[in-house]
């Protein structure tokens, strides 16, 4: 495996991956009660937008620099959590440079250091590949953050149930061979959430392939596992032909009523992220949050 998130920092994906985890990650500190949080799938932290690699894709043009952009010029209000997710870049943007992009390591770090006074938070990340593993401590060492070099297959059912009980597992593969990850990322939530029900989880997905995506929720589905909801955006119809057609997340036990939020994130981002040569699509194309298996 040779992947390297650097080429898509800030992309649109990004965007809506980090606007619902400052969401999650905001209602479980709203509890004020100790929690676990777990990135498996960590990359470097921190991103340069002016990078050889971001430069190679240019992916953040449409993804967090049309979103800022767009704020800057508009009136619409932003729903509080997009503004949450935008405030919390502009502390990236003064701690480090204006041209950095925080991967989703230093986000939860961020979250654990901004509530010390209010609730416990014990967060650990884990990177399988050396030199994104050395990039991310040396980036990262100083934050409130667990680093580890392990691989999410063994080591998330190694660290599970966490002492304190609540708590997210975040899990954003690379994707490369789309049907075998798929597959092998049912095998490990089953695995996961048999030794620990009561988590949190979150999995990240691209949308290229609908029918990949579509044996993935049926497979979800037939595990027997409760309380699955679906977040789903796309920026082009299905049958365009484009690298990435869309993001999505699958949520299992997600917080209380986080779905009503995820809807009000999705529905104010689609049409700032969606292309302007991207053909129309159905509302319920361009973004939907529904429950795959509800209680
Ligand atoms: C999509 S990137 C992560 C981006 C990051 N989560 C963010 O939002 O900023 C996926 C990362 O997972 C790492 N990775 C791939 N397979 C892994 C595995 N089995 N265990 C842990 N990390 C893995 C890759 O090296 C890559 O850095």
């Amino acid at each position: 495996m040779n992947y390297k998130h650097a080429y898509h920092a800030g992309n649109f994906a990004d965007v809506v991956k980090h606007a619902l985890l400052t969401q999650l990650l905001y209602q479980l500190s709203s509890k004020g009660k100790p929690y676990y949080v777990l990135d498996a799938y960590a990359g470097r932290g921190l991103y340069k937008l002016n990078s050889d690699e971001a430069k190679a894709t240019r992916e953040a043009k449409a993804g967090i620099e049309l979103l800022v952009e767009h704020c800057a010029n508009s009136d619409q209000p932003i729903p509080k959590t997009v503004q949450r997710y935008l405030n919390t870049l502009a502390v990236a943007k003064e701690t480090y440079d204006k041209h950095v992009y925080p991967g989703s390591p230093w986000w939860i770090a961020h979250e654990v250091e901004t509530q010390a006074d209010t609730v416990a938070i014990r967060a650990e990340a884990f990177e399988s590949q050396a030199n994104e593993y050395d990039a991310l401590n040396y980036q990262l060492f100083k934050l409130p953050i667990g680093i580890h070099h392990r691989n999410a297959f063994e080591g998330i059912t190694a660290v599970i149930p966490p002492k304190e009980k609540r708590g997210l597992i975040l899990l954003d593969p690379p994707f490369e061979q789309e049907h075998k990850d798929f597959s092998r990322l049912v095998d490990l939530l089953v695995a996961s959430y048999k030794k620990w029900p009561q988590g949190s989880y979150a999995l990240w997905y691209p949308i290229k392939n609908k029918e990949a995506v579509s044996v993935f929720h049926k497979k979800m589905k037939r595990t027997g596992i409760k309380k699955q909801l679906i977040c789903e955006l796309n920026v082009y119809p299905n049958d365009v032909p484009v690298g990435m057609n869309g993001t999505g997340m699958l949520i299992i036990n997600p917080p209380w009523k986080f779905d009503n939020y995820a809807n009000d994130i999705l529905k104010y981002l689609q049409p700032i992220l969606k292309p302007k040569d991207a053909p129309s699509m159905s509302t319920e194309e361009a973004f939907n949050v529904r429950w795959l298996v509800s209680e």
